[in-house]
């Protein structure tokens, strides 16, 4: 979603600001711009479209500003056009604006200051505010002030970065809602959604909270809150390396991170599993271990992705903890007047840790009296630090808009956090071990099937022309064949449904013919006849039939068009295996349809907004 860049220092600021634009490429965006503050003036250059297309508008050898702001807009109030993007000015031209977020009260706010005689050339709430902005500047003189009184009348969410024409020696930033974090370095400060565009330059960071500024000069900073208090913004440690954001020699992101869940979920289980004990250790959960033995029932809240893992973790945690647990969209719960009480766990997953619906869901819980824990890859982003307790996934920055390996390491910390409370209840010592060393063994099971990648290329090819595809997995694996099938739309645009196995003949069957590809997840376990009987229903309709099977499954061949092997585990591990071919699938098929994989249409790779 928006991308923010604002620098203060003494280097020449449009570069560095652009190339922390490039870094942020990945949220999703569908315009650019930049503003420097050159000899007093503003000057802005913004286009509909890619960086580069902003970046063809500058000519870096006559610009000397050591001031300015950049943004990817990913639009929400009016089209994606060269006029909607960001920066936004004020009528003066001399507040300059970029801003992540919705101002909800933008339409009275822009009929006031029309009727003042205010003039607007875009269809944007963020040109309210600069707007907004802007006129109070004219009434009080004072730059700093003006932006608190404005942000303390404005409803809705703002992360944002706000220049002045008279004033080159500062950057304000702010938040409420949409992430911001300021980098610290030698004399200079660079204020960004995103540590991606600041690892580059420092790796010391402030994450702001909501309701907090931070106002930026050459020779200092402080950090305060809207309301004008100051605060001491604690210093955090960046906690990846730049190489980690290079696609390191694969095509795209996603393929890379496709490739890295052997390490990412080794790195999910590390120094957690306690295999001779048969238990776990996961020392982020100390805080809530007493409100964990006495939950009486676990709500997990994520969105996308996310949430198909938490469907996996439902399974998980009522098999071994034996711990009623719902698992909600994250949008819905927040807005159904949901029934919380002061012993419900609540359990916030995500990757990024800045959804706006999860984040908005976890309040409601925490406000209602609930525990709150997090499972989120994003160390320091908001979900992170607004959970009483929490496991990080350890994952590594995930570029690619198609979540992958955010999904494994999620089963991953999913799986721990099941044995440990399924320990705190009915899980024995030897159970335990069983599924500590079935864990152990994922990694090296993961990098097996990725040696397969070819076969199932081969496979991708014969139906990438399809413009449907049907996924069906039972138990554990219902929720795979749900990600399966978000994967393959997301990223080829082919229409993708996911059913449970059974579901099929209450009406998906009715779509089955000679032209339906149906991927059905078939490995063996307690459900295996009944998915057979599935697959059976599927033929005899003259349905294809890829099936992922579990090594030494000879018979199914019998049945399928295209067999894909895993090798066999329990089968409450099998998510974290039969995803991967589901993986590779889409990603060739969309390969061959020559498709934007990284950024694909429409979507963006954090949703800040609702
Ligand atoms: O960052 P989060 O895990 O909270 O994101 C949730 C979803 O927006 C995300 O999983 C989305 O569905 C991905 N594009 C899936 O590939």
């Amino acid at each position: 979603m928006c991308g923010i860049v604002g620098y203060i220092g003494h280097r020449q600021a449009a570069p560095i600001v652009m190339e922390g634009l490039k870094r942020m490429e990945y949220r999703g965006y569908d315009s650019a711009g930049l503003c420097v503050l050159e000899q007093g003036n503003l000057l802005v250059y913004k286009r509909a479209g890619k960086v580069s297309q902003t970046e063809s508008l500058l000519d870096y050898t006559t610009m000397h500003s050591t001031l300015a702001i950049g943004h990817t807009r990913w639009a929400t109030h009016g089209e994606p056009n060269d006029i909607n993007a960001h920066p936004h000015t004020d009528n003066s031209g001399k507040i300059s604006l970029i801003h992540n977020g919705i101002i909800e009260n933008y339409s009275s706010l822009k009929k006031k200051l029309i009727s003042e005689g205010y003039t607007f050339s875009s269809d944007t709430d963020t040109e309210v505010l600069a707007v907004f902005i802007g006129h109070l500047y004219e009434r009080t003189g004072d730059f700093e002030l003006a932006v608190r009184s404005a942000l303390s009348e404005v409803d809705g969410t703002f992360g944002l970065a706000v220049l002045c024409a008279d004033q080159p020696d500062t950057l304000i930033a702010a938040r409420r809602g949409s992430p911001i974090v300021i980098g610290i370095g030698d004399g200079e400060y660079i204020a960004a959604s995103d540590a991606a565009a600041i690892i580059q330059h420092t790796r010391q960071v402030i994450y702001l909270n909501d309701d907090e500024m931070a106002v930026m000069h050459r020779s200092g900073y402080v950090t305060k809150t809207i309301d004008d208090r100051e605060i001491d913004g604690e210093i955090h440690e960046i906690d990846f390396d730049i190489e980690q954001m290079e696609k390191g020699g694969f095509d795209h992101f996603m393929l890379k991170e496709i490739y890295e869940q052997p390490a990412t979920f080794k790195d999910a289980i590390r120094g957690r599993l306690l295999v001779e004990d048969g238990n776990v250790k996961l020392g982020g959960l100390r805080p809530i271990e007493d409100k964990l033995r006495k939950a009486r029932r676990i709500i997990i809240l994520a969105c996308g992705t996310s949430w198909h893992s938490g469907l996996v973790g439902e399974y998980m945690i009522e098999q071994l903890a034996r711990i009623p647990v719902e698992v909600e969209y994250a949008s819905e719960f927040r807005y159904r007047s949901p029934v919380i009480y002061s012993d419900d766990v609540i359990i916030a997953i995500s990757q990024s840790g800045e959804t706006a619906d999860t984040m908005a869901a976890m309040k409601e819980a925490k406000l209602k009296g609930a525990t709150v824990m997090g499972i989120v890859n994003v160390v320091g982003s908001t979900i992170a630090r607004e959970s009483h307790a929490g496991v990080y996934t350890h994952a590594g920055p995930e570029i690619g808009v198609a979540s992958t390996k955010a999904f494994t390491s999620q089963i991953a910390v999913l799986s721990l956090l099941a044995l440990h409370l399924g320990r705190m209840n009915q899980v024995s010592q030897t159970q335990g071990k069983v599924i500590a060393e079935a864990l152990r063994a994922i990694p090296d099971q993961i990098e097996k099937i990725l040696q397969t990648s070819d076969a199932i290329k081969e496979i991708a090819l014969q139906y990438s022309h399809v413009t449907n595809f049907l996924y069906l997995g039972r138990g554990f694996n219902f929720p795979v064949a749900l990600e399966g099938a978000l994967k393959l739309k997301e990223i080829s645009y082919i229409h993708a449904e996911g059913y449970p196995a059974a579901e099929m003949k209450h009406g998906p069957i009715a779509l089955i013919d000679e032209n339906m590809p149906v991927v059905i997840i078939a490995t063996k376990d307690e459900v295996y006849e009944k998915v057979i009987s599935g697959i059976q229903e599927v033929r005899a309709r003259r349905g294809k039939v890829i099936a992922i099977a579990t090594e030494g499954d000879m018979s199914i061949a019998e049945y399928a068009d295209h067999v894909i092997y895993i090798p066999a585990t329990l089968p409450m591990l099998t998510p974290a295996l039969t995803v991967i071919p589901l993986q590779i699938l889409a990603y060739a098929i969309a390969a061959q349809r020559g498709c934007d994989i990284d950024k694909p249409r429409n979507l963006a790779k954090s949703v800040t907004v609702e």
